[in-house]
Parts: C-alpha cells; sequence; structure tokens
C-alpha cells in the first residue's frame, strides 16, 4: 500500500472530521472527504482496510507509518479523544457510512455510533488476548441503551404516569440498528453487575423479540410493538418485595406465588398507561404461560393460548434468563441454552417460533 493513499486517507479524514464540525453532515466539503476517503480504499486491494492508533503513531493494514505528519498526528488526536484506537472500513463500505464516522468523531459527546460497514476498536497492546480488543462501538450501544431503559424504569411507579416517547425511542434505535445490519448478538448487553440486570434483561429480551419478529417479515408496527412489551414484559417485579425477589437460596412456596403475581401485577400497572399498546399489556400478563396454556397466572379462560407476540417475548425471556450468569449458577452457553429450549418445544414454546428463533441465533452466531 502506497505512501500516497495513506497520507490521502488521513487528510481527507482529517479534513472530514473537521468540516462536519464546522458546518454539517450534508455539507458539500463533507460529501467530498468522504467520496475521497472511499475511493482511496476502493483502490485498494480486497482485504484488512484497519487504520490504527498505536501510542503516537498510525498503522494501516499492518504497516506502520511514523511520517505521517501533520495531519496524521491530529487524526491521532481527534481518534485518541473519542477512546476510539482502530478503525476497519469493511468492504461495501457507503459515503454515508464514513460522513456518520466524521460525524460521530466530530462531536463533543456522544459515543460513536454503529455502522454497517466500518468497525471502531481499541487496541489492546501488549497483554490482549487475540481478539480481545474491545469493540468500542458496541460497548458504546450497550451503554447508551442502558442509560436510556433505566431513565424509562426510574419512572415506572403507581403514582407517576409512564413517558411512552423514551420507550418508543429504544425500540427505534433497535429497528434501526437491524436495518444497518448489526448481528443481533452483538446488540446484547453484557450483565455486569446485579443492580443492572433489570436493564440489560429488559433490554436483551427486548432486541431478541424483535429479531425474531423481523425475521418473520412483520410489519414495523408490530415488531416495535413486540420490543415494548419485551422492554416491559417484567416491570411487575418492581412491585415485588426486593428481600424476595433476590433471594439467593430456595424460594419457599409462599414467596414463590408472591413472585408469580408479577405478570399481574405489570398488565395492571401497564393498562393504566395512556398511549401504550394494547400488546405490552398483554405480553406482561402472558409471557410466563405455555404454549401448551398451561404456566402463570392462571386465567379464567384457561385453554386460550397465549397471543402470538406474548409467544415470542416467552422464547426471548427464557434465552436471556438461561444465557445470563446469575449469582447461583454460570452462564449456560448458547447450544446449551437451545438445547434445553429444544425439549420444550410444544410445551413451553410454539414449536415454529422455536425452529426460527434457533435458526437466527445459529445464524448470528456463525456471523458474530
Ligand atoms: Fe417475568
Ligand atoms: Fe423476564
Amino acid at each position: 500500500m502506497s505512501d500516497t493513499i495513506f497520507r490521502g486517507l488521513v487528510w481527507n479524514m482529517v479534513v472530514g472530521i473537521s468540516q462536519v464540525r464546522l458546518y454539517s453532515i450534508g455539507h458539500e466539503s463533507v460529501v467530498v472527504a468522504a467520496e475521497r476517503v472511499r475511493a482511496l480504499l476502493d483502490d485498494l486491494p480486497d482485504g484488512p482496510r484497519t487504520i490504527m492508533v498505536v501510542k503516537d503513531d498510525l498503522v494501516f493494514n499492518n504497516t506502520l507509518f511514523r511520517e505521517s505528519g501533520m495531519h496524521g498526528v491530529k487524526l491521532v488526536r481527534l481518534l485518541g479523544a473519542k477512546g476510539v484506537s482502530r478503525v476497519e472500513f469493511l468492504q461495501g463500505v457507503t459515503t454515508e457510512e464514513i460522513r456518520r464516522l466524521f460525524a460521530d468523531v466530530a462531536a463533543a459527546k456522544d459515543p460513536p455510533g454503529l455502522y454497517a460497514h466500518i468497525r471502531l476498536g481499541r487496541v489492546e497492546l501488549g497483554t490482549a488476548a487475540p481478539g480481545a480488543d474491545a469493540d468500542l462501538a458496541d460497548a458504546a450501544f450497550h451503554a447508551e441503551q442502558q442509560a436510556r431503559v433505566q431513565a424509562v424504569y426510574s419512572q415506572i411507579s403507581p403514582f407517576r404516569d409512564l413517558p411512552t416517547t423514551g420507550i418508543e425511542e429504544v425500540v427505534t434505535t433497535f429497528l434501526l440498528t437491524f436495518r444497518r445490519g448489526a448481528n443481533v448478538l452483538r446488540m446484547l448487553s453484557p450483565v455486569r453487575t446485579h443492580s443492572e440486570h433489570t436493564y440489560t434483561h429488559a433490554i436483551n429480551v427486548s432486541i431478541l423479540a424483535m429479531a425474531l419478529a423481523e425475521s418473520l417479515g412483520l410489519k414495523d408496527e408490530s415488531v416495535q410493538a413486540i420490543g415494548v412489551g419485551g422492554l416491559l414484559h417484567d416491570v411487575g417485579k418492581l412491585m415485588i418485595p426486593k428481600e424476595i425477589l433476590h433471594k439467593p437460596g430456595k424460594l419457599s412456596d409462599e414467596e414463590f406465588g408472591t413472585i408469580a403475581k408479577h405478570p399481574l401485577y405489570g398488565a395492571a400497572y401497564l393498562a393504566r398507561v395512556e398511549g401504550l399498546t394494547p400488546l405490552a399489556v398483554l405480553v406482561a400478563l402472558e409471557h410466563h404461560r405455555k404454549f401448551d396454556t398451561s404456566g402463570y397466572p392462571v386465567l379464567r379462560d384457561t385453554g386460550r393460548r397465549q397471543h402470538a407476540a406474548s409467544q415470542i417475548v416467552t422464547i426471548a425471556d427464557f434465552y436471556d434468563a438461561l444465557r445470563s450468569h446469575r449469582p447461583y449458577r454460570r452462564s449456560l452457553s448458547m447450544s446449551e441454552v437451545l438445547g434445553i429450549m429444544h425439549k420444550e418445544s410444544g410445551t413451553v414454546f410454539n414449536p415454529g417460533l422455536l425452529a426460527r428463533f434457533t435458526q437466527l441465533m445459529l445464524k448470528a452466531a456463525a456471523e458474530a
């Protein structure tokens, strides 16, 4: 790779980032810089196209460019300020994505976004195991969604109205992220601490349920309504005493009976929220009912099957609950979880939906 191409890339990236800061993402100078970056990338043979910041130097496709000049120093600083130390351009990158990258690097506060054909990461020197370079884009996505869901949850109280716009924003972000071709497994939040579990579980169930709904070809409104259902399916747990909810040992029958009321509490609460999709109420009520019409709560019309949206959320809920690490057991691998779920095909889960879900997860795992 010639020095000229590398210098051209650096120059145009610095110009693009500076211009987007001065003007806007649609400004002609930004468009031109992005087009030049793409044209330079197109000139390269197929294969990796990765710019890394290693200390104060730039490395392109494993070649160190110590003398990358004034613009090189500038690019190191601009990327460093956002914590980005690796930019990988995948085949098929568009000028629109490059412009968004400029804007994200130029933005004062927001963490870098997600792109279908650009990967951002942090270079780990020395001790890093292969593949351990944490993908900053994923981390930023998780942190942002977590903060948004936490904000929504903090408003949940029997004495207050729940603003539905925050919830809609979250599920719309998920939908747009699927559309950009993001891998569903990379979108799932890793659970870190116990206190975060409520939010990460809500986020993961919402993402998995939406991915399944989307793969069935449902309309956007339905996919979004199912996402809202997933996000709020366990709100009733906020109305259960914490000592019982977080009890590490085995629950007594009475304690289990109390926890088993969370679908009823959740549905009763959500039914009063103005402007919320009625599907969210149904999903909260039915998510612990089973495909064979057993499960809880026991409803008056016992023989009626769960709504399809609830069947989808039941699958997503079960998967995330088993997949995540809990204090009393290790987390199970994807194939272990899917194996357990398959034993319940037709009893707990709708067989057709479970087969589709399995397909979706295996495909995502192969591509992750
Ligand atoms: Fe639940
Ligand atoms: Fe749940």
